[in-house]
C-alpha cells in the first residue's frame, strides 16, 4: 500500500496555519483546578442570560420540531430584521454566529492573489480565515488602540477586495466615530468592500457611534455584521448575520451554507428582538457599573488598562498573563490572556453582575500582591 504523503496533499497556506484550541468545557477545567464554580470573564458574553422573551421560546421549545429540518434561509427571521431596521428581508444572510458569514463573505469574494485589509490587534477571525483559504490578511497596526484609517488605505492594493472594520474594536474597545467613518468610506471609494463588525454595538451609547446599518444607504460597498451572542446572550445558540445591499447579499448568498441556523436559534433571535429595549438597558446599566468597580480597583493598584466601548476591558500586567489566568482559575475565575493576540501580559475580562466582579476584584488584588 502506498505511503498517505501529507505534503502533496495538504496546501502549504494549511501546513503553515496553527490551530485555535478552543478551552476545555467548564467541568474539565474545575476538575482540573478543584473548584466548585467558574465565572465566565473570557468570551464576553453577557452573564443575565437573554431577554425573557426567550425563555419563553426555549422553554416551549416543542420536541416535534426536533426532527425537522430549519428554515434553510431564516425566512421568517430575515422578515423580522427587516421590519425593524427597515429594510428589505433580501439584504439579510444569517449565519451560524456572525463567524460564520464572515467566512462566506470572504469566500464570495476573494481568489487567489487578492488580500483583506484589518488590524493587527483585532478579532482574529477575519485574519484567520483568509490565511487558512489562502488569501493574504495585511495586518495594520492599530494607532493608540485604534483602528488606522489612514494606514489601512495606504496599505489597499489593486487585489484588496475586503477591508474589515471592527466597530467598537474587541479587544480594545476603541471606536471610529461617524465622521471618521464616512471619511473612510469615502476614501475607499467604492474600490473594495468594507465590512463594518458591529458585535458589541447594543454596548454603546455614544451619540457620535456610527449606524452601519444608516450608512449602507449611502455606500453599496458596504457590509455590516451584528450577532446575537453578545448582547442578546444566545452565544450557545450560534446566530448572527450580516446586512449589505441585495446585490452584495446575493452574491455571499452563493457560498454561504443553507441550514446552517437552527430552528430554535432563529425563533429565539426573532423574540429577542421583540424585546422592547428594558433588557438592553439592565444590561448597559450592570457593565457602566462593572466598570466603575473594576477601574477603581486598577487605579488604586496604578495599573495601564484600557477601559473603553462593550461589556469587556484589559489591563496591562507587570507579570506573566498566563500565571495570572492560572491562579485565578485556582479560585474559580476565567479571563482571557491576551499574549497568543499580540498584546504580551495583557488580560481581557468580561463585565458581569457586580457580586461576580467584587470576587475577581478581590482575588485579583490578592494574586497581584502576592506577586
Ligand atoms: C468582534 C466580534 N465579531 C464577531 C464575533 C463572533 O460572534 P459569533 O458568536 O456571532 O460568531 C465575536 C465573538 O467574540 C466578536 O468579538
Amino acid at each position: 500500500m502506498t505511503l498517505l504523503d501529507f505534503n502533496r496533499l495538504v496546501p502549504a497556506h494549511i501546513q503553515a496555519f496553527e490551530a485555535y484550541a478552543p478551552s476545555r468545557p467548564d467541568t474539565e477545567l474545575m476538575r482540573l483546578y478543584g473548584v466548585n464554580h467558574l465565572h465566565r470573564l473570557n468570551n464576553n458574553e453577557n452573564a443575565l442570560g437573554p431577554p425573557p422573551e426567550v425563555f419563553q421560546i426555549v422553554e416551549a421549545f416543542p420536541p416535534r420540531a426536533v426532527p425537522v429540518y430549519p428554515n434553510g434561509d431564516c425566512f421568517d427571521l430575515r422578515r423580522v430584521l427587516a421590519e425593524k431596521f427597515k429594510k428589505n428581508p433580501a439584504q439579510f444572510l444569517v449565519g451560524n454566529g456572525s463567524c460564520e458569514v464572515i467566512a462566506s463573505v470572504i469566500k464570495a469574494f476573494c481568489e487567489e492573489g487578492d488580500n483583506i485589509i484589518t488590524a493587527d490587534k483585532t478579532f482574529a477571525v477575519y485574519e484567520w480565515v483568509a490565511e487558512f483559504s489562502g488569501f493574504e490578511a495585511k495586518l495594520v497596526p492599530l494607532k493608540e488602540h485604534t483602528f488606522d484609517p489612514d494606514a489601512m488605505l495606504s496599505a489597499m492594493d489593486g487585489r484588496t477586495k475586503i477591508l474589515f472594520v471592527c466597530n467598537p474594536n474587541n479587544p480594545t474597545g476603541t471606536y471610529w466615530d461617524t465622521p471618521t467613518m464616512i471619511d473612510f468610506l469615502d476614501r475607499v471609494d467604492n474600490r473594495s468592500l468594507v465590512v463594518i463588525d458591529e458585535a458589541y454595538c447594543e454596548y454603546v451609547e455614544k451619540e457620535n457611534f456610527p449606524d452601519g446599518l444608516a450608512l449602507m444607504e449611502r455606500y453599496p460597498n458596504l457590509i455590516v455584521f451584528r450577532t446575537f451572542s453578545k448582547m442578546y446572550a444566545l452565544a450557545s445558540l450560534r446566530i448572527g448575520y450580516l446586512c449589505g445591499t441585495s446585490e452584495v447579499v446575493d452574491i455571499v448568498r452563493r457560498t454561504h451554507v443553507v441550514y446552517s441556523v437552527n430552528t430554535m436559534a432563529q425563533r429565539s433571535a426573532a423574540a429577542a428582538l421583540s424585546n422592547d429595549g428594558a433588557f438592553i438597558k439592565d444590561t448597559r446599566k450592570m457593565v457602566t457599573e462593572a466598570k466603575l468597580l473594576v477601574c477603581t480597583m486598577l487605579d488604586e493598584l496604578g495599573l495601564t488598562y484600557l477601559c473603553n466601548q462593550g461589556n469587556y476591558l484589559m489591563v496591562h500586567l507587570p507579570f506573566s498573563d498566563t500565571l495570572m489566568y492560572r491562579k485565578l482559575m485556582t479560585k474559580g475565575i476565567m479571563i482571557r490572556t491576551m499574549t497568543g493576540f499580540r498584546f504580551p501580559n495583557w488580560i481581557r475580562i468580561s463585565l458581569v453582575q457586580l457580586p461576580v466582579m467584587a470576587e475577581f476584584c478581590r482575588a485579583f488584588k490578592q494574586i497581584f500582591q502576592e506577586e
